[in-house]
């Protein structure tokens, strides 16, 4: 993507500002959240990044021009409050399509804690939704599919195309879920896993993720297109964190948890039709990471 100017949500989360400052290279691009660390703000403007604070639990975007080519809404309220978390993660979705109904995309990252099946198979895009991550986030699930369908009302209300990508298990260096992993078992504190065996998803890089955002961008539309967006390759929780014991050599605990999220593989299916494959090996992936964050104890070559 060239010349284009492109609204991202949620600048400073671990998801996004890879994605900013990958798109502020060669775009004009803005970025929202209530900048409630300094620093990352920082970080986004030595790189171009146009920084604007907007609460999105308030809803209230003026102040912020309106003509963006593209939106990407990656911010995500986990404040545990449902009547802030349904504001900032569902209502104020379709406020922002409503104040950019210009844009040529709205692309919509969601997740793939809005399914949740009584068994471990792949997930397609119309398996059964549910509150998977009730355990760990209260607000989290049923925010994340009332902004679905929001942003999918919206795209036909507004005539705005739209993409909802179902999201799983992003990292990179700029962290992830497997980033607290390595910490835990740096400190030797077990891993909580839910029992019953492997606990299976599809980790997708950073790299992975910057590269598809044009295409998932591309195939928006109205009505609007739902496709998951994860890794190709399944990897339990199992699998890298003792590939990451190994790389710093220690070998990490498990423990047995019925708060622990369960396994949540994705089919990617129809992400392969719409917008290709991944390319990062997870060894390749998880090293990089753990060689960004503890480079004492990992040589990154
Ligand atoms: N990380 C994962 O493992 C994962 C997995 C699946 C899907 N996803 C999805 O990926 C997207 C990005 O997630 P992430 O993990 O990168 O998020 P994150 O690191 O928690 O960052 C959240 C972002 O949203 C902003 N934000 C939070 N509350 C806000 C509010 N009320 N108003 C405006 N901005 C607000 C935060 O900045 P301030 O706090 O400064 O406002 C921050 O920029 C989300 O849609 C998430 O559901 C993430």
């Amino acid at each position: 993507m060239r010349g284009s100017k492109i609204l991202i949500t949620g600048a400073t989360g671990q998801v996004a500002t890879p994605v900013a400052l990958a798109l502020a290279e060669e775009n004009e691009v803005w970025g929202i959240a209530r900048f409630t660390d300094p620093a990352a703000r920082e970080r986004l403007e030595k790189a171009g990044v146009r920084c604007h604070a907007v609460n999105m639990a308030a809803g209230d975007f003026a102040g912020l021009p309106s003509d963006f080519d593209y939106v990407i809404n990656m911010a995500v309220a986990k404040s545990g409050r449902w009547d802030k978390d349904l504001a900032a993660n569902a209502e104020s979705a379709g406020l922002l399509m409503a104040h950019c109904r210009g844009a040529k995309a709205f692309l919509h990252c969601s997740s793939g804690a809005v399914y949740d099946p009584p068994d471990s198979e792949p997930r397609t895009e119309r398996t059964v939704h549910g509150d998977n991550h009730k355990s760990l986030l209260p607000t989290y699930s049923i925010s994340k599919i009332a902004g679905e369908v929001v942003v999918a009302t919206m795209a036909r209300a507004l005539n705005v195309p739209a993409t909802i990508a179902r999201l799983n298990v992003p990292y990179g260096d700029n962290g992830g879920w497997p980033l607290l992993h390595l910490d835990l078992i740096l400190a030797g504190i077990p891993i909580p896993v839910p029992p019953g065996g492997p606990a299976v998803y599809n980790p997708i890089h950073e790299d992975d993720i910057i590269a598809m955002i044009p295409k998932l961008l591309e195939v928006a539309s109205v009505p609007v297109t739902t496709v998951n967006w994860g890794g190709d390759q399944f990897v339990s929780i199992q699998q890298w964190c003792t590939y990451l014991g190994s790389l710093v050599g220690r070998e990490p605990a498990f423990e047995d948890s019925d708060e622990a999220l369960r396994a949540n593989p994705l089919d990617v299916t129809k992400m392969h039709e719409l917008i290709g494959t991944t390319t990062v090996d997870w060894h390749d992936g998880l090293r990089r990471m753990a060689a960004t964050f503890h480079p004492d104890l990992i040589n990154s070559g």
